[in-house]
């Protein structure tokens, strides 16, 4: 470092002779660290989202190695330390209830800690944004490594897509049409080898988020986790930090609006998750960048959707790879991106971008073929959103894009589980089937079950897709005409809250409308009339989250948490 430019943090831990540096240095020693350990040189941390409850993590102890090796050889000291995870697959009520709790323990960790920049190792969907909203609180120099994706998975010579397949595997077996022990086979063909969702699910939007963003080195998203070059990655990564941490480079210069424009531009793009839209608005909320739900549909919305993957399309992450990944995307995008926005990987994004494409492939369309025009996420409102709404069009079924039809409301997920298969439920294929109480206050923590099951007696008839309406999320490996993230939430007292069955409901994505027709004498007798059935934890994280979560046009943060608290150091322990 030149001497104008600020001491790092570390040096107040470990730069002095007095007894607390005597203390701290001996510690580390403890670990096998030579004294020429603490001469100032940057001190990287390397935040681990690894644990064996999120089997999408894993591998992530292995990598923290390569990214070690990278911040020796940039004459850097790497210190791993863990953070709680939040394995997909296994959490209940659902992982997103405790992504804010994550990102406490993130920025708590980081700032707490003789820390001058971090590298972020996270895959499953809500370890990146719970990593990056942590992170932003504190606005170090910061640097994502993803995971990666896993192998394509096949069963019966045909690719199996992580989440898509098993939904539509599941509609099979309740069809009649697969059997159980085949439906049994097919779990061990999934997930082959370590890695997140082989889909364009959360996990993969989130990674290549990232990427487009400046956070995360060229080629972060798409290297299977199990392909050697993702240890170069994190190793490249790793080396970076130091770089960053000399620079002075922070995350809040690196994600300022025109990386958030660039992440809705390239959303649309991909095809990705709409649970990204919840994830960008609180990382946005903690970096003090004005991002609205509205900025999602004015500037995505008639972005053409170019990457070919599951569930919008056909392949999967390891064919968005081979095809040259995000660097391609954005070759082909430049047009429409910011190009001046900063990056990790030194200067501004354009300069990562290749001037040529290096090869053709279906996977990765340009703007005269695209897999589908005017893509992204559509935002709605109405009198049943009037906060707003989300639905991905590119995995709808078009002719229900415009659709009116009579709700069959299920009052929350118990409901729903007890009734959608009964053979007397009255329901049709242009019924409209709303499921209330599954937001951020309501489930308590906004799940991914808002693509509603098809009704058993529905499947039999060979429906496939339906109006499926709620405050919850939906997994970013699903599909179907589901309108998510209802604001107000019913919980809170939104008009989904107020909804009947018999109602009608007029569902019209051009016009970015949701309306339930009802008048509106009618719908203020039952907002009077309406009581709220969520009860306030008693007490423990749960009671907090009760408190203080945002509704899902806020991205569903603790209103405590929004912000940057930044990276003072903290006074002395002893
Ligand atoms: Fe971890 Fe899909 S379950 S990424
Ligand atoms: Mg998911």
């Amino acid at each position: 470092m030149s001497d104008d430019q600020p001491a790092l943090r570390s040096t107040q831990w470990f730069g002095s002779s007095d007894k607390i540096s005597f203390v701290r240095r001996s510690g580390m020693k403890a670990q096998g660290l030579p004294h020429r350990m603490f001469d100032g040189r940057p001190v990287v941390g390397i935040c681990n989202t690894w644990s064996e409850l999120t089997p999408c993590n894993a591998h992530l102890r292995e990598l923290a190695e390569s990214v070690k090796r990278g911040v020796y050889e940039a004459g850097g000291l790497p210190l791993e330390f863990p953070v709680t995870s939040l394995g997909e697959t296994v959490m209940r009520p659902t992982t997103m209830l405790f992504r804010n709790l994550v990102s406490m323990d993130v920025e708590e960790s980081i700032r707490a800690n003789p820390l001058d920049a971090v590298v972020l190792l996270g895959g499953c969907d809500k370890t990146t944004p719970a990593l990056v909203m942590g992170a932003s609180s504190v606005d170090l120099p910061t640097i994502v490594v993803s995971g990666g994706p896993t192998l394509t998975g096949r069963y019966h010579g045909k690719p199996l897509a992580s989440g898509t397949a098993v939904y539509a595997m599941s509609d099979e077996v309740r069809a009649g049409r697969m059997t159980q022990e085949e439906f049994v086979r097919a779990e061990s063909c999934m997930w082959r080898a370590n890695g997140h969702c082989n889909t364009m699910g959360t996990a993969s939007t989130m990674a290549g988020l990232m990427e487009v963003m400046g956070l995360a080195l060229p080629g972060n998203a798409a290297i299977p986790a199990v392909d050697s070059r993702r240890k170069v990655l994190a190793h490249d990564s790793g080396a970076r930090a130091v770089g960053l941490a000399r620079e002075n480079l922070r995350i809040s210069d690196v994600l300022g609006r025109p990386a958030f424009e660039n992440a809705i531009v390239a959303l649309a793009a991909l095809g990705g998750s709409t649970n990204a839209v919840v994830h960008l608005l609180a990382i946005a909320g903690r970096l003090e960048v004005d991002l609205t739900l509205a900025d999602f549909d004015r500037l995505g919305s008639h972005v053409p959707l170019l990457v070919d993957l599951q569930p919008a399309g056909a392949g999967l992450m390891e064919d968005f790879f081979e095809a040259g990944g995000v660097p391609v995307l954005l070759h082909e995008l430049r047009a429409r991106l910011h190009t001046k926005a900063p990056s990790v990987a030194g200067g501004v994004l354009g300069v990562h971008i290749p001037a040529e494409r290096p090869w053709d492939s279906d996977a990765i369309r340009g703007e005269r073929e695209p897999v589908q025009t005017d893509a992204g996420i559509a935002v709605l409102t109405g009198n049943l959103a009037p906060d707003g709404a989300v639905i991905k069009p590119s995995a709808a079924s078009p002719e229900l894009l415009r659709h009116e039809g009579t709700a069959v409301v299920f009052t929350d997920s118990d409901d729903l589980r007890a009734r959608i298969d009964d053979p007397d439920l009255d329901v049709d294929a242009d019924s409209v089937l709303v499921l209330c109480n599954a937001g951020p206050l309501g489930y308590p923590g906004m799940p991914e079950i808002g693509n509603l099951p098809i009704p058993a007696k529905l499947l039999g008839q060979g429906v496939r897709d339906m109006v499926r309406i709620s405050d919850a999320r939906m997994s970013g490996t699903a599909f179907g005409t589901v309108v998510l993230h209802v604001a107000p939430e019913s919980a809170a007292g939104g008009p989904l809250a107020l909804v009947r069955t018999g109602d009608r409901i007029r569902l019209d994505v051009p016009a970015r409308s949701l309306t339930l027709l009802v008048p509106d004498d009618e719908l203020d007798r039952r907002r009077a009339a309406w009581r709220s059935t969520t009860a306030a934890p008693a007490s423990g994280y749960a009671r907090l989250h009760h408190q203080h979560v945002l509704q899902a046009d806020r991205g569903a943060d603790l209103d405590f948490l929004v912000g940057r608290r930044g990276s003072a150091v903290p006074k002395e322990s002893h």
